[in-house]
């Protein structure tokens, strides 16, 4: 029987749509021409006949006590007052007023071929004539088990009819979740310190995450699960959704005494963000979603369906340098020239010149928007660099950061009115600008003018120059962001303009890679992803904050998309002196790169980093495509980690202390993920040999822990437990798991 199927109910009274796909169903009821309800979200439920799904939908109704409202609740996956439903309300808005409660009838529910990547797809179509409005309800499901839904609300109001426009406040799509889903996960964070864990009990009443920043946020929720109480890595039932979009937006968990629990998403409107005149649409961001026993599973499905994007790197991952924390803003071919010599050396296939060559940026306080080489620092231009870099046999990379300007600079003085403000300007009233922020303000996309030179300098510069991969950076929040032509907020058009400017980009460039970066980690979501190649994790590339930082940005985003840098021995950023082992095995973990300045590196350092390239050279392909997983090690010093071979032949695991625990040793740690019936040869590994744990310092082995290691069956590994070894803290050793029968 096929674990995978989208199956349409209809008989007299019930229209239902089963999709399956991964381990995941996905049950809607469509009864009473009502917008969908979400029956069931979880858990395969195997192949059901027609009354099979009646009958689940039918056990399932509550018991209509306490309802503030005759009849039964519904609530659809926009929910409606006007279905009982007295939470959040999907769609709020009106006509200056009126038309502020909509009551929408579906007219039509069908399967639809599916976009690349995704497997189903249904598509609603509803409509409340009164208020003049229709509603398309989109909803994916990919062959990994992740579904995905946005909704379309449109005026269809007569252009004569002399009707108000209608004004979107908000528009959610939501997911429901049971009453056993009763604590939440999700993330805050802050520059330095992306994607902090933060739980709660999942109570009555609404969790609410909104980011107001205009960018993704470092402290947007990112990935928002709800779970059986202690939920883990491995354990506990979990439903996550995941809000794609990179401006204003919003994740919540609301749950009523109803007995009704749901997880939403949707934009952040401004007032009078979005008005829509007859005929015009306005489309909410997709919400992803997807369930799994454990945190790993749930990992495991937005991974694959993020590998299946049609435009998911192929290649392997190319180890990059990068010139920010080696240079900064010193650029000099001399200086950058001995620096790409010493990247090739070590084995970097990418040199990626940052902040610095353009304009009369010698820092921070000027030039964004200066897209011209700098004559000053580079008279040549780039040519002599990008031919030292061509000749060592690597891609040149270049930094950007398109969507901001300096006031002090030639842009800013040429169109004053480009720049993003609060209120409407004239030549002879400017208005006043928004607090700066890093010295720099917004470029106002939504402005067609400002836009159309963007595309061209940007399209020029990739044309003129041999550049196979852009970081493209976003280094502020959007203040007070509006189009200052007309006073009325921007950042929707900030977002949606962004998104067109790279696809226009890419479609002229298709072989140009592009990072998403944004002071650090704050622009990592699914929707920028859809159209760059990689985020970068973190301005912070300590070993011991990037633990956590690359582990918990790969809850959602697998590591191969994630930027990982191995820095300097003393981090730039929080001054800690760690050795190259631990940043190395730290980077592994992502798309390994370099950030420091290898013209001071010792022969011994380069060496030994030429080692790690070697190893990551030799690990890409699995750590790339395979699973990850994690033990749930209670002891919060240590922590294991790993990726294994989707056939579970080979395996790597990272064994991480980030500080002194109470335990001496350690006591034994499953190893999850391989197979109980395959025998595993388990053995250190190093780029040279086994990396010691502390014990073997003085001589006290752990037994096994030997170059050759042991055969050790797969269930023992998975049930007995590994001896590992004690570790200095931050420290950590890899392991390599490889099935031998
Ligand atoms: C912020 C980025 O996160 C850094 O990596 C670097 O590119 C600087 N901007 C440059 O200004």
């Amino acid at each position: 029987m096929s674990s995978n199927g989208a199956t349409v109910h209809t008989t007299d009274h019930l229209s239902m749509i089963h999709l399956r796909a991964g381990g995941v169903s996905l049950l809607l009821d469509l009864d009473d021409d009502r917008l969908p309800q979400v029956v069931h979200w979880g858990a395969d439920l195997g192949e059901l006949d027609d009354d099979g799904a009646r009958a689940a939908r039918d056990v399932a109704r509550l018991q209509p006590v306490g309802n503030p409202v005759d009849g039964a609740m519904r609530v659809s996956v926009v929910p409606e007052q006007s279905a009982g439903w007295l939470g959040t309300p999907g769609l709020a808005g009106s006509r200056a007023g009126t038309d502020f409660s909509p009551s929408f009838r579906v007219h039509r529910a069908a399967l639809e071929d599916a976009p690349a990547g995704w497997l189903h797809r249904v598509v609603v179509e509803a409509a409340d004539p009164v208020a003049g409005l229709g509603l398309v309800v989109e909803i994916e499901q990919s062959a990994a088990g992740v579904v995905r839904q946005r909704a379309r609300v449109v005026s269809t109001v007569q252009p004569a009819a002399g009707r108000d426009p209608y004004t979107v406040d908000r528009l959610l799509v939501a997911y429901p979740v049971p009453g056993r889903a009763a604590e939440l996960l999700d993330f805050t964070g802050h520059h330095m310190r992306e994607r902090s864990p933060q739980r709660s009990p999942f109570g009555h009443g609404t969790h609410l995450r909104e980011s107001r920043r205009g960018r993704t946020g470092y402290d947007a929720a990112f990935v928002l699960a709800a779970g059986t109480p202690g939920f883990a890595h491995r354990a506990g039932e979990v439903w996550a959704v995941h809000t794609a979009w990179s401006g204003n937006h919003v994740s919540l968990a609301e749950r009523s005494y109803h007995g009704v629990g749901l997880l939403a998403g949707g934009e952040v409107l401004l007032p009078g963000e979005i008005t829509l005149d007859a005929g015009e649409t306005y489309a909410s961001p997709w919400v992803y979603g997807t369930y799994g026993t454990g945190l790993d599973e749930v990992s495991a499905r937005f991974h694959a369906t993020v590998r299946a994007r049609p435009r998911h790197p192929a290649s392997p991952r190319k180890v990059v340098v990068n010139t920010w924390e080696a240079v900064y803003f010193d650029h000099d071919l001399e200086r950058l020239t001995a620096l790409a010599r010493a990247a090739a050396r070590v084995g970097a296939e990418r040199f990626v010149l940052d902040d610095g060559w353009f304009g009369a940026r010698r820092d921070d306080r000027r030039a964004l928007g200066d897209w011209f080489v700098s004559p000053d620092v580079w008279p040549d231009g780039l040519g002599p660099l990008v031919d030292v870099v061509h000749g060592l046999g690597m891609e040149f990379g270049l930094w950007v950061e398109p969507e901001m300007v300096n006031e002090d600079s030639d842009l800013a003085r040429a169109h004053p009115e480009w720049i993003m403000g609060p209120v409407a300007s004239a030549p002879d009233a400017p208005g006043r600008l928004p607090r700066p922020a890093r010295n720099q303000q917004v470029l106002d996309l939504g402005n067609p003018d400002a836009a159309a030179w963007l595309l061209d300098r940007l399209d020029t510069l990739l044309t003129e120059t041999p550049v196979a991969y852009l970081k493209w950076d976003h280094n502020r929040d959007l203040v007070e962001a509006g189009h200052r032509a007309t006073g009325r907020p921007g950042v929707h058009d900030q977002t949606v303009a962004t998104y067109a400017l790279l696809d226009e980009l890419r479609r002229r460039h298709p072989g140009v890679e592009i990072e998403s970066c944004s002071s650090g980690g704050g622009r990592v979501d699914l929707e920028i992803l859809e159209r760059t190649d990689r985020v970068w994790g973190s301005d912070c590339i300590d070993a011991v904050e990037r633990q956590q930082i690359q582990g918990w940005t790969n809850l959602l985003v697998p590591y191969e998309l994630v930027g990982a840098h191995v820095g300097a021995p003393v981090s730039h950023t929080t001054d800690r002196d760690l050795p190259l082992a631990f940043r190395a095995a730290t980077s592994l973990f992502g798309h390994f790169g370099i950030e420091w300045d290898l013209t001071r590196a010792s022969e011994e350092e380069l060496a030994e980093l030429g080692a790690w390239v070697d190893l990551y050279k030799e690990l890409r392909g699995l750590l790339h495509t395979g699973t990850v997983v994690h033990a749930d090690v209670v002891d919060p010093a240590y922590a294991l980690h790993g990726v294994v071979a989707p056939d579970r032949s080979d395996a790597v695991f990272a064994w991480v202390a980030t500080a002194s625990s109470a335990s001496y040793p350690v006591p034994t740690v499953t190893l999850p993920g391989l197979d109980p019936d395959g025998v595993y040869r388990l053995r250190p590994l190093g780029p040279t040999g086994p990396v010691p744990g502390i014990a073997s310092r003085w001589g006290i082995e752990v037994p096994w822990w030997t170059p050759d290691g042991l055969e050790v069956p797969g269930v023992a590994l998975a049930r007995v437990g590994v001896a590992l070894p004690v570790l200095f803290p931050e420290r950590s050793v890899l392991l390599r798991a490889t099935r031998v029968r």
